[in-house]
Parts: structure tokens; C-alpha cells; sequence
């Protein structure tokens, strides 16, 4: 039975208590990083007050203490993925990015030859092109784009052509800009048609709805504990065990090996192999507690509780404001998160953003680290509110007296 309750929720997590030029705090930011909750930040501190040393390398209580923690972890959120052998398949890197960095530096040096081709969207954060385009510069490979229709959803008439040649097919499974959500396992099915292996960015879905690597058919899933409840610094980054035994280290240095000599090294097996030097360690501590906090809560109730405020918040966007502010996503729920990019004719969304704040009201102005979705709708930035499972109704009028209180003074 699930305790899922927004409010309870909002008790639980400090933030709260803030109050911003003499308002509440309203927080409508978890896009870029969502909220702990008190567990979290009392699991850290109790992994620093009673247990805090290095892992993998002690033999006193406290070292094996703090391996179980990392290693418990390890599990714990590999089985939150529904992943089918988490010890050997999940590696923590230091957030998404560097999971796609280890992705394409590991598995992309291995495997990918002048002429490859690499398909991403024109959805994708920086985090999935850029580490791509490394290697475009480096090697030779080729990167193709999937393109974003008019209505803010992958354009996947021509996907049988793009497929062609393929190697890797990269993509997110919810758009950080738009909002709009992927059919996961429908582009797994078609890069394995095609040959392909196919990597998941889960960044933006993972902490508001239930994730199946199995069900997903997924060969590579990328994402942060930030995004999940969880504290910064800690990212995932998931893979068969077999493609991970085949995989090359990416970092090296200590920990990572099996034996070192003055003529050469031997990596070590499975995930350690990849997490080189003194790892997140409390960080995985704040992991745990977060897995088991969303678990408490409930996935699918927290997916059906966001899509509903997500409608109001359309419903809200569409009759309460200025016609001058526009939602640049899909303007339904179907297949889409909370996750609401505005565009405000003739305001700048840092102008924006800081009258927003005036009311306590937290969004990100800017590009969000994905300037090609950005150009293709002819935009430099947006003003960005974006859902967490605290979110509350009252989040959404506060936004709403906010934004017409911006365009009254720039517009
Ligand atoms: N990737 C995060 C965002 O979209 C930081 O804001």
C-alpha cells in the first residue's frame, strides 16, 4: 500500500522551511535538481557520525561498514531499475554526464571505427552529444540526429533510414526542455532490429516513474542520484555484465585494477574496474535511503500524481496567463512530464527568472545544456519550471501570479 502524499513529502524535505524575499520557497526546479528529503541528509550524516572510512581497502569494522554501505547501494539500486545482476552491472560514476563520458570513452574507444555512426536526437542534452562529437574529432565517426517534429515529439518517419549503418543508438527518455517522454522500448527494438545497441539517458525520468532496464531491453542507462531525492556528486551508469566485461577502464588509478607491475596493469573484473580513486561513499549512503524513500512512496503513484498536476499546470498555462507566454513542449499530457519551458515574447528569461524569484518562485532560465533543441525552435533560452513528487497545486498559482506580475513590468 503506498503512503504517497505530496504534503507529507514537503514536510519531510528542509528546503521548505525556506523563505525567499519574504515568501515561502517555491520550488519548481527538480529538472535540474530535485530536493532531499530529511532521510537522505540524516543517512549521510549517520555514515560520517558513525562509519565514515575508505571502501575496498580496510579490514577494521568501520572500512567494512563502509563497503557494505557502497556495496548495499550497488544492489539497492540496481534492483530499483529492475536490473538482473546489479553487482556486476552497475557502476557509480560522479553523475550522468560521466556516465555518458564513460559510455563513450570506454565502449565508444572499443568499439567504433572511422565511418561508425552514432544516432542521438535533437533532444539530447549536451551530456549526449558532445562526448559523441569527442570522438567525431578524434576518430572520424559519424553523428546523426533523429529530428524533433513541430509538435515537440521525435519525428520517426525516416528512423528506419537513420538506422542504416548504425552502431549505437542514444537517446533520452524524457526531454529536460520539453518535457516529452520517449517510447522507450519501442527505439530499443528498433536499433536491436538494425544491429544497433541502444543507451537510455534516464536522467530526467528516473525519479518520477518506475524504471525497467529488463522491460526496456536496454543495452546502457545513464543517470543521477540528484535527480532522484538523492545528493549530487553520485551518477549511474548501468550495462549487461557482459558488455561491461568487455568494456575497457576509462579512469585509471587505484582501485581499479588487478595487479600492477613497472611493465603494465591488469584491470580489475566487474564494476570497480570503471570507478577509479576513493569513490562517493556517503554520497551512496544518501543513494540507499533515496531508493528506498521513492520506493515508500511508490513509483506509480508518484507518475500518476505529476501527470495530474502537469495537466493543471497546462490547463493554468493556457487560460490564467498572458497569451504573450508560450509552452514550447507538447501542449497535452499524453506521454509527457512536468516539465515546462516558457517562452515569453519580448522578455528575456532571465528577466524572467529573477521577477519569478521576487515571489520565491525558483525556475532556470537558459539553453539547459541543449543548444540544438534550442535552435531548432529559434530560441536562445527559456524560463524553465519543471515537477518533483512535493510539488502542490499551490506551486503552480504562485507561478501563474508571478509570471503575469513579469510580463506587466518588461512587456
Ligand atoms: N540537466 C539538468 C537540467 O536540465 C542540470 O537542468
Amino acid at each position: 500500500m503506498s503512503s504517497f502524499d505530496p504534503r507529507r513529502v514537503r514536510i519531510d524535505t528542509p528546503v521548505f522551511s525556506r523563505v525567499i524575499n519574504d515568501r515561502p520557497i517555491v520550488y519548481l526546479d527538480s529538472a535540474s535538481s530535485t530536493l532531499p528529503p530529511r532521510p537522505v541528509i540524516e543517512a549521510m550524516d549517520r555514515y560520517y557520525s558513525g562509519h565514515h572510512a575508505n571502501v575496498h581497502r580496510g579490514v577494521y569494522q568501520t572500512a567494512n561498514e563502509a563497503t557494505d554501505i557502497y556495496e548495499g547501494t550497488r544492489l539497492d539500486v540496481g534492483r530499483f531499475i529492475g536490473a538482473p545482476d546489479p553487482r556486476h552491472e552497475i557502476v557509480f560514476t560522479k553523475n550522468t554526464t560521466e556516465s555518458f563520458n564513460l559510455l563513450a570513452r570506454s565502449w565508444g574507444a572499443a568499439n567504433l571505427q572511422a565511418g561508425d555512426v552514432v544516432l542521438v536526437t535533437e533532444m539530447e542534452h549536451h551530456a549526449n552529444i558532445v562526448p559523441w562529437f569527442q570522438l567525431q574529432a578524434e576518430r572520424g565517426i559519424e553523428v546523426r540526429f533523429v529530428p524533433v517534429g513541430d509538435d515537440f515529439r521525435l519525428d520517426l518517419t525516416d528512423l528506419d533510414r537513420l538506422l542504416a549503418g548504425v552502431k549505437l543508438f542514444s537517446f533520452t527518455a524524457m526531454s529536460n526542455v520539453l518535457g516529452t517522454r520517449n517510447p522507450v522500448a519501442e527505439l530499443v527494438g528498433a536499433a536491436h532490429a538494425h544491429g544497433a545497441l541502444a543507451a537510455v539517458d534516464a536522467a530526467q525520468s528516473v525519479g518520477h516513474q518506475p524504471t525497467d532496464v529488463r522491460g526496456w531491453d536496454a543495452d546502457f542507462v545513464c543517470f543521477s542520484a540528484h535527480k532522484m531525492l538523492g545528493p549530487t556528486g553520485l551518477g549511474i551508469f548501468w550495462t549487461r555484465a557482459d558488455l561491461l566485461e568487455a568494456m575497457p577502464p576509462f579512469l585509471g588509478g587505484g582501485g581499479m585494477i588487478a595487479d600492477v607491475r613497472t611493465d603494465g596493469f591488469v584491470p580489475a573484473h566487474g564494476p570497480t574496474r570503471f570507478e577509479a580513486g576513493t569513490p562517493p561513499i556517503a554520497e551512496t549512503a544518501g543513494l540507499r535511503t533515496a531508493v528506498r524513500y521513492l520506493t515508500g512512496l511508490g513509483l506509480d503513484e508518484v507518475s500518476r500524481y505529476e501527470h495530474e498536476l502537469t495537466r493543471q499546470a497546462l490547463d493554468l498555462l493556457a487560460s490564467s496567463v498572458d497569451d504573450r507566454v508560450r509552452v514550447i513542449g507538447p501542449a497535452d499530457t499524453v506521454d509527457r512530464g512536468g516539465v515546462f519551458s516558457l517562452d515569453v515574447e519580448g522578455v528575456h528569461p532571465h528577466d524572467v527568472a529573477q521577477v519569478l524569484d521576487q515571489y520565491g518562485v525558483c525556475v532556470r532560465p537558459g539553453h539547459h545544456c541543449a543548444k540544438p533543441l534550442m535552435r531548432r525552435f529559434g530560441l536562445a533560452a527559456t524560463a524553465r519550471a519543471s515537477l518533483g513528487p512535493y510539488s502542490l497545486r499551490s506551486d503552480l498559482d504562485v507561478l501563474v501570479e508571478a509570471l503575469n506580475a513579469a510580463i506587466k513590468l518588461f512587456a
